[in-house]
């Protein structure tokens, strides 16, 4: 059974999950709207993966005969300046991320929840993952922002990306 403590607190994170389900959906519309193609299927992409970890956390929570709270999802961020902006925007969202998953592993230690803490550690390795991902994207535009040609490999590039 669940910590009504914790309960709360898994159920914001799955708010927290969708609502970077949101945040990549708008910047996959930005650059469908700036003409990046390949990187609004990748942002798209992203958001589909965003609305697999709140049903993640959702699933978990109901497994462990806790309740479901589905709540209000804030509005986003609707235009970035360039596709570097937008992936830098990623990389800071995906910190935050981060230090909300270890904050709720910290609780779930306290707690001594054993099954919740089971469960966390695939977000711990997969933020390690995320973060990785946007850093390796803003290194690659670092060096090509001011080349069209390096922007269009780049789009086509990330366009492949499976889910
Ligand atoms: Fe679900 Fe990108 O963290």
């Amino acid at each position: 059974m669940l910590e009504k403590k914790i309960e709360k607190a898994l159920n914001q994170q799955a708010n927290a999950e969708l609502w970077s389900a949101y945040l990549y959906l708008s910047m996959s519309y930005d650059m469908d709207d700036k003409g990046y193609e390949g990187m609004a299927s990748w942002f798209a992409q992203q958001a589909k993966e965003e609305f697999e970890h709140a049903t993640r956390f959702m699933k978990f929570i109901g497994e462990m005969g806790g309740k479901v709270t589905l709540m209000p999802i804030e509005s986003v961020r609707q235009e970035w300046s360039s596709p570097k902006d937008a992936f830098e925007d990623t990389l800071m969202h995906e910190q935050i991320v981060t230090k909300k998953i270890h904050a709720l592993m910290d609780m779930a230690i306290e707690l001594k929840d054993y099954p919740t803490q089971s469960m966390l550690k695939w977000f711990v390795d997969e933020q390690v993952e995320e973060e990785d991902t946007a850093r390796k994207i803003i290194e690659i535009l670092k060096k090509i922002e001011s080349s069209s040609a390096g922007l269009y490999a780049l789009d086509k590039q990330l366009g492949k990306r499976e889910e």
